[in-house]
């Protein structure tokens, strides 16, 4: 883990209200891996004196990539910074994702922004040969993440609970359809979504890793802000995860915000 001053090489809205921005990270970048994430500072007065925790959206040498949603004052900061500006950030951060050497079908479930760290997720799937499908699910059709940015080779099929983009309804209503395809899966999302998904039994049947993003204080495993109960006792969620097995995490015990 290593704290670094890095520099953005371009940002823009790719989707209302939700930001790409690429940044040269030389000391981050090469060692991050799908799932991690790193702690970003935004801006200098006192509400952003805790740093944003964001995921590791994607990586190529020496930039990574961040995806994030405008949800409050931080990321209203970070989403006005210009090309050449500086970000200090801290990571790479957690655990992140584990392919099995003998996986090779990944069913990955996005709900909304929780794409963020499934795609270098799935560009790592996709490198060694595994075929990668997305489930990718949001409120409205310009919420979900634009088909020509993921890479081609994925087979993606969408949800809107509005339905004006792919089928109409939740997306955890689609895993049911796909899941015995897979022999693991892969889910970032809020809170109802991995609920669904913990009483859906053939969800339950397969290994399933899923993101957790709760409120966090130091992201470093000293404040004790991110304790979550599991079957395994309490866990910190910047430590030990962010991802975690679905089946570990007792759901009825614990209180995300939502996403
Ligand atoms: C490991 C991890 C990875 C994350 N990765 C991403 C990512 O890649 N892209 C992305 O857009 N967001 C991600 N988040 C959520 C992101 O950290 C928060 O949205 C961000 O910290 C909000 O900061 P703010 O100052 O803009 O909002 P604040 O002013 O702090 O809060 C505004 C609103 O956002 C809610 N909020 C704040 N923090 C979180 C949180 N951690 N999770 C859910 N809701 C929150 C608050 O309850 C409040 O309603 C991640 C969170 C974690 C823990
Ligand atoms: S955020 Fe401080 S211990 Fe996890």
């Amino acid at each position: 883990m290593k704290q670094a001053t890095t520099s953005i090489i371009s940002t823009s809205e790719v989707m209302p209200g939700i930001y790409l921005t690429w940044l040269e990270s030389p000391q981050i970048a090469p060692s991050a891996h799908p799932g991690q994430f790193v702690m970003v500072r935004c801006g200098e007065d006192l509400e952003c004196l805790l740093r944003r925790p964001l995921s590791l959206h994607q990586r190529d040498s020496d930039k990574l990539a961040l995806l994030f949603n405008v949800v409050g004052k931080g990321t209203h900061w970070l989403s006005q910074r210009q090309v050449g500006d500086k970000i200090d950030l801290l990571g790479p951060l957690g655990n992140g994702f584990s392919i099995h050497p003998a996986s090779h079908n990944l069913l990955l479930i996005a709900g909304g922004i929780g794409i963020a760290p499934l795609y270098s997720l799935a560009q790592d799937a996709l490198s060694k040969g595994c075929s990668v499908t997305l489930l990718s699910g949001a409120s409205t059709a310009s919420q979900l993440y634009p088909s020509h940015l993921l890479p081609p080779e994925i087979k993606l099929i969408t949800a809107t609970e509005d339905g004006t983009g792919g089928e109409k309804g939740l997306i955890t209503d689609l895993l049911p359809d796909y899941v015995s395809w897979a022999y693991q899966v892969f889910a970032c999302g809020p809170m109802p979504m991995y609920r669904v998904m913990s009483t859906q039994h053939l969800v339950k049947a397969k290994p399933v890793q899923i993101s957790l993003e709760v409120r966090m204080g130091c992201g470093l495993g000293v404040c004790y802000g991110c304790t979550v109960k599991t079957k395994n006792g309490l866990k910190q969620v910047c430590k030990d995860g962010p991802v975690f097995d679905l089946d570990d995490i007792l759901w009825d015990e614990i209180n995300l915000a939502p996403k």
